[in-house]
């Protein structure tokens, strides 16, 4: 008999276990990537049974899983095996209710368990605490993982303290935090595209790149959010986490095993390496905006000066990088929803073509496209066929992931992670130094936007963000590439 596997979801009322955590296992078990034995398990303070549960999610699936992706027949198959626990597990004792569930079900003397925080991280440390009572967080032969999801502190020191409380009762082995943007296998590809081909790893270094831009901009605004998201803004949401993880692997050396340990260690030596600027030099190197409008979103002062845009130019201070900036933006309210990484090498040292008196040279860039129409491509010069002497046009050779996989759909981030922390596959999860030192990064740069006696610069929704962010390349001869 195979060894009990159960996921247990802790804010099993949230919206981000109908929303994503329960249609990622319900696509896996379709796609019969899921063990046969694992069973799911809710724990919330609602009041649901096994039953009542397994109702309120069929009728959300059905609302937000396309046609095409509900079958009637699976989620008949899916749901029995969905349970239900009620307690209040921020209290003390509320980990016995969970505990018992165990005793009584589990169906083995010792199985393996993972734990799923989907619930504000301020209730970490004490549901922590109330499994630890309840044993929950100790095996003998079957294993106990915990998968928390972000944000993971507000700050350097709160992230260290938020640490240190987990490791109080789990071993850091144990634990799994999600960035859900290394679950994309767009992202993923960034390393196979550098590191399974050789055409482009002996160009990636600062003789050959002139500068790297990474992007992730956003058309959804705050809408609904504004609680959350003021005391946030888009440098603790988008930036310190989702965009800094991007990089690493732009810009890591190859590990010389491909382990999650050796992995891990070359993201944390690019982190290692970032330039920290001080709050002081921070106008030089940041560019922050705020959509129109988001002043009137519930939950936001009217005075807020959260920034919904920001640009920032990082710079790594290692043999490979050194003098080749990294622009990084994310915004809200944007024109599209449109994630890539653009890297833009250097021109020719010398054109003996000659060009018109007005025209730049469009230099080689290649742009990897995170999300959507996810593609890679590359731009070079063409000669402009049957015209008096030589006319320069830049094309792009691209290679297009939908077009090239026709039969297979990109996976939601959530079912890879899910299915690689069931493995122990800790490849994708951040580590306690990294998020450290991210926040290390961004702490002065958020302290300096925090601090600001004028509101972040004004953009309307739809556009492509703040002037400001244009004049911070325009500063350095450099410009944006449009989005989307
Ligand atoms: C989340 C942020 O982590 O990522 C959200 O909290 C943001 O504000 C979201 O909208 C973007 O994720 P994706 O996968 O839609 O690009």
């Amino acid at each position: 008999m195979a060894q009990p596997l159960t996921v247990v979801i802790f804010g099993a009322s949230g919206d981000l276990t109908w929303r994503k955590l329960i249609p990622a296992l319900f696509n896996l078990v379709q796609k019969g990537k899921m063990p046969p034995e694992a069973r799911f398990v809710g724990v919330a303070r609602s009041e649901y049974t096994d039953e009542t549960y397994r109702k309120h999610l069929e009728e959300k699936a059905k609302e937000i899983l396309p046609g095409s992706q509900f079958d009637q027949a699976k989620w008949d198959a899916f749901a029995p095996r969905v349970h239900y626990v009620k307690t209040d597990p921020t209290q003390p004792g509320g980990g016995k209710p969970l505990a018992d569930w165990f005793a009584a079900n589990e169906g083995g003397p010792d199985g393996r368990r993972l734990y799923y925080f989907s619930v504000s991280p301020k209730y970490y440390p004490a549901i922590s605490a109330a499994m630890a009572e309840a044993g929950l967080n100790k095996s003998e032969t079957g294993y106990r993982r915990l998968v928390i999801e972000k944000p993971f502190g507000t700050d350097r020191a709160s992230a260290k303290k938020l640490n240190d409380s987990l490791h109080k009762h789990w071993d850091e082995e144990q634990l799994y935090r999600i960035d859900h943007y290394l679950g994309k296998d767009t992202v993923q590809n960034i390393l196979v595209f550098r590191f399974a081909n050789t055409l482009f790893e002996p160009l990636w270094n600062a003789q050959y790149i002139d500068h790297v831009q990474i992007t992730v901009a956003e058309k959804v605004t705050v809408e609904g959010r504004g609680d959350y998201y003021d005391g946030s803004g888009v440098m603790r949401d988008m930036l310190q986490n989702h965009i800094l993880q991007v990089l690493t692997l732009v810009a890591m050396e190859d590990p010389n095993r491909y382990t999650a340990d050796n992995l891990r260690n070359e993201k944390m030596k690019v982190l290692s390496t970032m330039v920290v600027h001080p709050e002081a030099k921070a106008h030089k190197v940041m560019a922050l905006g705020q959509y129109d409008g988001y002043l009137k979103v519930k939950g936001v002062p009217p005075d807020s000066k959260t920034p919904t845009y920001a640009a920032v130019k990082l710079e790594l201070d290692n043999r490979r990088w050194h003098g080749v900036p990294f622009y990084i933006r994310s915004g809200k309210g944007l024109k599209a929803r449109y994630s890539e990484v653009m890297i833009q090498f250097k021109c020719p040292a010398r054109l003996m073509f000659p060009l018109p008196e007005d025209e730049i040279l469009q230099c080689n860039r290649l742009k990897m496209v995170i999300q959507p129409n996810e593609s890679i491509s590359l731009n070079f010069q063409t000669k402009v066929p049957d015209v008096d002497g030589v006319s320069l046009k830049p094309h792009n050779l691209t290679f297009d992931y939908k077009q090239a996989y026709q039969n297979q759909t990109l996976p939601e981030a959530y079912e890879r992670l899910l299915l690689d922390a069931i493995q122990g596959d800790a490849s994708l999860f951040m580590r306690a130094d990294e998020i450290e030192r991210a926040w290390e990064v961004m702490d002065p740069l958020i302290a300096a936007a925090e601090h600001a006696t004028q509101q972040p610069e004004k953009y309307a929704v739809g556009s492509a963000g703040p002037t400001c962010a244009d004049k911070l390349l325009d500063a350095d001869g450099r410009y944006w590439q449009p989005i989307g």
